[in-house]
């Protein structure tokens, strides 16, 4: 469970204090899939670097099974961001000098992970990119890319899933293959996922769609669990 209580996050921009989030509370069960919807600029991206660690809020607590990740030392923090987070972010944030395999093997190397090797290629072969394993991003289309930022992402089977636009840079149909990814690995690993989207027949595969605006909940809303596209979608 992730509980965000009164989460404000506030930053001095020209000598006066802009408000990015303002008293953001809610709760999100494990397993529970999430869009987090909003215009450009609501605090849909701050909101996620918040829930993923890599930013601290000003005030309010944002709790993971009952420890408050905002009140970690560092330390622990990486660490927590290790063992619980998974990214996705728009721009795919790919390791350039480093092939596809090299990309999804970096996390498990850093946890530690026992037949690394085996897992990444595994993950690339069930995303597609079997016959790309040693390819470079620069060699790869952005829809390709996006499918080795998917796969290392699940790397770890992490327990949080967080991808903020993850088909913004990519056409129509290319989003929908990498969504369809992304919701059938989600399927087996069961994580939390939380998709920041504009995309509303994304944010309806989703079982919740809350809406931000300008740094506030203005909407909280369960759709229906049966909106999931077919198991051979991917
Ligand atoms: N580091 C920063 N410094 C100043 N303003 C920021 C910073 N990060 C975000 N903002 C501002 O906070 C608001 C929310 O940003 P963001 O969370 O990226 O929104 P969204 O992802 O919904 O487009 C925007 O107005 C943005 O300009
Ligand atoms: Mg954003």
């Amino acid at each position: 469970m992730i509980t965000l209580s009164h989460l404000t996050m506030r930053l001095a921009g020209g000598g006066h204090q802009i408000t990015i989030l303002d008293d953001v509370t809610f709760e999100i069960p494990d397993k529970q899939r999430v869009a987090i919807v909003g215009h450009s600029g609501s605090g849909k991206s701050t909101l996620l670097g918040l829930i993923a660690g890599l930013d601290r809020p000003t005030s309010g607590s944002i709790m993971l099974d009952g420890t408050d990740i905002s009140r970690m030392r560092e330390s622990d923090l990486a660490r927590y961001r290790r063992d619980h987070i998974g990214y996705i972010f728009q721009s795919f944030h790919l390791i350039p000098t480093l092939t596809a395999l090299e990309n999804v093997l970096v996390p498990l190397e850093l946890a530690g992970t026992s037949g690394a090797q085996t897992r990444a290629t595994d993950l690339l072969k069930s995303v597609g990119l079997g016959d790309r394993l040693h390819h470079y991003p620069v060699q790869l289309s952005g829809g390709e890319q996006q499918r080795v930022a998917v796969a290392r992402s699940f790397a770890c089977r992490p327990p949080i899933l967080l991808a903020d636009e993850p088909t913004g840079n990519l056409d129509s149909v290319t989003g929908q293959q990498i969504m369809n990814l992304l919701l059938s690995l989600h399927r087996e690993c069961g994580a939390t996922l939380i998709l920041v989207t504009h995309d509303r027949t994304m944010a309806a595969s989703m079982e919740r769609v809350i809406t931000l605006r300008d740094g506030r909940v203005e909407s909280d809303t369960r759709i229906g669990s049966d909106h999931l596209p077919a198991e051979s979608s991917r």
